[in-house]
């Protein structure tokens, strides 16, 4: 038996939105499609192939999916994403989250900022799994633009060079495992206090954002500068020792060791480049919502951010 998560895009014109179905295949064990004002939608089953292997294709010509008629009428223009899951996987998360999910009539733009280390990715990654929203980690396009630089030995204050790297940085290409190391963190800091680069970052990360269904972006300057008028703002901040911590822990999970001291005082370096800063300084848009994760576990943030986020998609409904 195999699990089968599906999706693809459906450009509706009447409609500024895609639609994302999801389907798995069983010999069409289907389930009631839903359809959500945002133009989302869902459906799921599971299945194995007449031939009894595991060798699925969906909306291609195998018997499988024979009898399928919404499946190949639609992909006869499209490309399907299909992904293997897990059982419970295919059991849990998809249908739970799409029944929970408000509805949505527009873009939704869910803006973080917040200092290096307060627990902001991991909960972008969060609520965009749990709203089914794009995701971009903004401080990827600095570092991308920071470790081209690095690469080829020039100086971090090359400006026109940095700029080059910049309209070159393409968002679906962004190496999280290359960029995430902490020396590219550093150099990212540093490239981004140039108004020009980040004036060419932050129109590529303004067309993320208009991109349909919309998308929660994190960085410096989401909810000041590149998403003004987001839908959601948070700023997630926590003490430096505790963010300095989490750093240490992080490190050591993976077998490396670090100096508690040493990368307290990076932090607070970087804490001061950021937020002094002439052009698009790190700090709370004025109607953020502040998250102060000090004492908080990633889930207990998890919780508290969806509450103003449901909070304010149902009153955005209302009006
Ligand atoms: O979030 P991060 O550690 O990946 O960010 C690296 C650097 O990039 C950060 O120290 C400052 C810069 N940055 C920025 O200036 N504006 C953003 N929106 C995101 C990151």
């Amino acid at each position: 038996m195999k699990y089968v998560h599906v999706r693809w895009k459906h450009d509706r014109a009447e409609e500024p939105s895609h639609l994302w179905y999801e389907v798995a295949v069983d010999k069409f064990q289907n389930r009631t499609l839903e359809l959500y004002a945002d133009g989302s939608a869902g459906f799921a089953i599971r299945g194995s192939a007449e031939d009894g292997s595991d060798d699925l294709e969906v909306g291609g010509t195998r018997n499988s999916t024979e009898g399928f008629p919404d499946v190949e009428e639609i992909n006869a223009d499209r490309q399907f994403e299909a992904s293997e899951v897990t059982a419970a996987e295919f059991e849990h998360p998809w249908r739970k989250v799409l029944a929970a999910r408000p509805r949505m009539t527009s873009l939704l733009t869910i803006a973080i900022d917040g200092p290096a280390g307060a627990g902001k990715g991991t909960l972008a990654r969060r609520l965009a799994d749990h709203y089914r929203l794009n995701l971009l980690d903004t401080g990827l396009t600095y570092r991308a633009v920071a470790h081209a630089l690095l690469q080829v030995g020039l100086p971090l204050d090359n400006v026109s060079a940095a700029e080059t790297a910049a309209r070159q940085v393409d968002l679906a290409k962004l190496d999280r495992a290359v960029l995430s190391a902490h020396a590219v963190g550093e150099a990212a800091s540093k490239v981004a206090v140039f108004p020009t680069v980040r004036r060419i970052l932050v129109e590529k990360q303004r067309d993320f954002a208009r991109t349909p269904p919309g998308a929660v972006l994190d960085g410096r300057d989401i909810g000041t500068v590149v998403c003004p008028d987001a839908d959601i703002k948070l700023y997630v901040t926590a003490s430096a020792e505790v963010r300095a911590k989490r750093r240490l822990a992080e490190i050591e999970s993976i077998g490396g060791t670090a100096k508690f001291t040493e990368i307290l005082a990076d932090i607070v370096r970087r804490d001061e480049r950021d937020m002094g800063r002439a052009d698009s300084p790190l700090k709370p848009a004025a109607d953020a919502h502040l998250l102060d994760t000090s004492e908080m576990a990633i889930e207990a943030a998890f919780l508290a951010a969806m509450a103003i986020i449901d909070d304010a998609l149902a009153r955005r409904n209302k009006a």
